[in-house]
């Protein structure tokens, strides 16, 4: 239905915007983009040092995607709630106003998870954190909390909502195949660490 449309663009357009490039810009820091991988990610803004700007970054970047959800769902009704989500991780991955070069999505993943099936981020944010605590790496921590929360979302919810989960996890794997080259190399850059 037409609805449809307007959720995937209103979803679109909440997830395009590049809360880390905006929030490191207001604060003065160097461009995010010159800085570590590169990536407009909450991750990346820790490496200029500021610890509360990769907070605020991360809480923004996810709460674009609950948002959006929780607003189509009230404007459209809960039909509409998985192209809003659909719409605002490819708004974060792929933005318009950044020549479709923005984020890898994890905190937009976690963000319409929130509003998808909360249990699901409950999943995400235990193996996330547990798996960065154990290796250091933020990136494998998000490639494995990415997969097992939309298994959890396939036990927990509709089975559409899995396979859109399932489906944004393949996503964020792709986006982070620069990543797992590194890990594979033993050169990814651990949180707290140099790079
Ligand atoms: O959010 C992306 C994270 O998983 C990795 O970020 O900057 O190390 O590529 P980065």
């Amino acid at each position: 239905p037409m609805s449809s449309y307007a959720a995937l663009l209103l979803g679109y357009l909440l997830g395009a915007i590049p809360f880390g490039l905006i929030i490191t810009r207001l604060a003065g820091t160097k461009d995010i983009r010159s800085i570590g991988s590169g990536n407009i990610g909450a991750t990346n803004v820790l490496r200029t040092g500021r610890k509360g700007l990769a907070a605020i970054t991360l809480l923004c970047d996810a709460l674009k995607g609950t948002v959006a959800v929780l607003l189509a769902g009230w404007l459209f009704g809960a039909a509409d709630t998985l192209p809003a989500a659909l719409g605002a991780f490819l708004g974060h991955v792929f933005p318009v106003w950044l020549g479709f070069k923005g984020g890898k999505g994890v905190a937009t993943f976690l963000g319409v998870t929130i509003a998808l099936a909360w249990q699901a981020a409950i999943v995400f944010a235990a193996s996330w954190l547990t798996v960065a605590f154990v290796t250091r790496y933020s990136s494998l921590s998000a490639l494995v909390a990415s997969i097992l929360t939309a298994l959890a979302a396939f036990l927990i919810a509709p089975p559409p909502t899995g396979l859109l989960l399932a489906i944004l996890s393949a996503l964020l794997w792709f986006m982070h195949r620069a990543n797992i080259a590194r890990l594979i190399a033993g050169t990814e850059g651990r949180i707290g660490g140099k790079g």
